[in-house]
């Protein structure tokens, strides 16, 4: 591919983590000679101004694609399903947001500090993991690099920004409904496509997308599958429950790992982790320092706190993982996924 004066396309610019794909490409000065925002019938005409420009909003058809060399997809999987094939016809590389490619043997799923020898395989579409498996990775590979990694039980704490911008509005009209003692109205969350839906408003709610025959949420298995498959071991046990909360931005995990040596130590652990890039290690219980999502958002790095040794198992180790859900998690990787692309 053509290294500089790159022709770029985001599909989904309106929304939530397209608006944050357009800001990193400007913000890091990506090599790009136009950058054309597409979106839904409705958005066509609108102006979005950013770096100094004003871009107006296109709708998404196949011909959007000629002449793209680089096509961001965050529009929602069916989206995916119906344009990506159609943006590589035309010579375009897809890098997808969504779930629709992510477990196909044959497209990369890539964290650039994670896999990037992976990239070097895609015949078009390279997928972006989803947003809490990407923060998860990025911190634990030093770990895994260095001591080797058979488990992972993790419990998600994640915000409603991940369910895209109609859900930040629906947490913000809920949260003045309960204030005004009116009736809260409930109409996204879990899951659009769900038959009840609940208050996220002051609440937890333990379902992030449809229930699967096992008892997991597609969320859950999203972690548990796209994991395995970044790292490379198909025979890692991962298991995951993710809850949603009312914070806008910024995903929280509380992760519990057994690494593969029994002498390792707190020290050895965080040491691994300082060292990694993107990664910053905030540990300090005497100083009450540790990650929290309201001071995450905005940032690109992955925080880390409350590093702990396992009381009973040997090599087992528990710990606070904090990251912009819409940043690392989602627009960031994407962008630093082109960027290594044209390395
Ligand atoms: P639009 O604003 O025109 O509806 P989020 O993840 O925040 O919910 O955003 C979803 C993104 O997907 C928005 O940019 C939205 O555009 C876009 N989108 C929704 N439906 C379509 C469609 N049929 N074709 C292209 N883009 C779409």
């Amino acid at each position: 591919m053509n290294k500089e004066n790159l022709n770029v396309a985001i599909v989904g610019a309106t929304g939530a983590v397209g608006t944050k794909i357009l800001e990193k490409l400007l913000e890091r000065n990506f090599p790009a000679k136009s950058i054309k925002l597409l979106a839904s019938k409705r958005s066509a005409g609108i102006e979005i101004a950013a770096g100094g420009q004003t871009y107006i909003v296109e709708e998404t058809v196949p011909e959007s694609f000629k002449g793209v060399d680089i096509a961001f997809f965050s529009a929602g999987g069916s989206i995916s399903q119906k344009f990506a094939n159609e943006a590589v016809k035309h010579g375009a590389v897809v890098i997808d947001n969504t779930s629709a490619f992510r477990m196909d043997e044959n497209i990369p799923l890539v964290v650039p500090e994670v896999n990037p020898q992976t990239l070097k395989d895609h015949s078009g579409i390279i997928a972006n993991p989803n947003c809490s498996t990407i923060q998860m990775v990025a911190a634990l590979q030093p770990i895994k690099e260095k001591f080797g990694i058979n488990r992972i039980i993790v419990s998600t704490y994640q915000a409603v920004s991940g369910a895209g911008a109609e859900a930040i509005d629906e947490l913000d009209q809920q949260s003045t409904q309960f204030q005004e003692r009116a009736n809260i109205k409930a109409e996204l969350l879990p899951s659009a496509s769900a038959e009840r839906h609940y208050p996220i408003a002051f609440n937890a709610i333990p379902q992030i997308d449809m229930f699967d025959e096992s008892g997991y949420t597609l969320e859950e298995l999203k972690m548990m599958n796209e994991t395995k498959k970044i790292f490379g071991d198909e025979q890692m046990a991962v298991t995951a429950t993710c809850v949603r909360l009312p914070v806008v931005t910024g995903h929280s995990e509380s992760v519990y790992i057994e690494t593969n040596d029994e002498n390792a130590t707190v020290d050895d652990i965080r040491s691994a982790m300082e060292k990694a890039p993107g990664i910053v290690v905030q540990d300090d219980p005497s100083a009450q320092l540790y990650p929290m999502p309201l001071f995450a958002e905005g940032k690109d790095e992955v925080f880390v706190g409350r590093i702990r040794k396992d009381p009973k198992q040997p090599g087992g180790f528990h710990m606070w993982i904090v990251s912009d859900n819409l940043l690392k998690g989602a627009a960031l990787n994407s962008v630093q996924i082109a960027e290594e692309l044209i390395k």
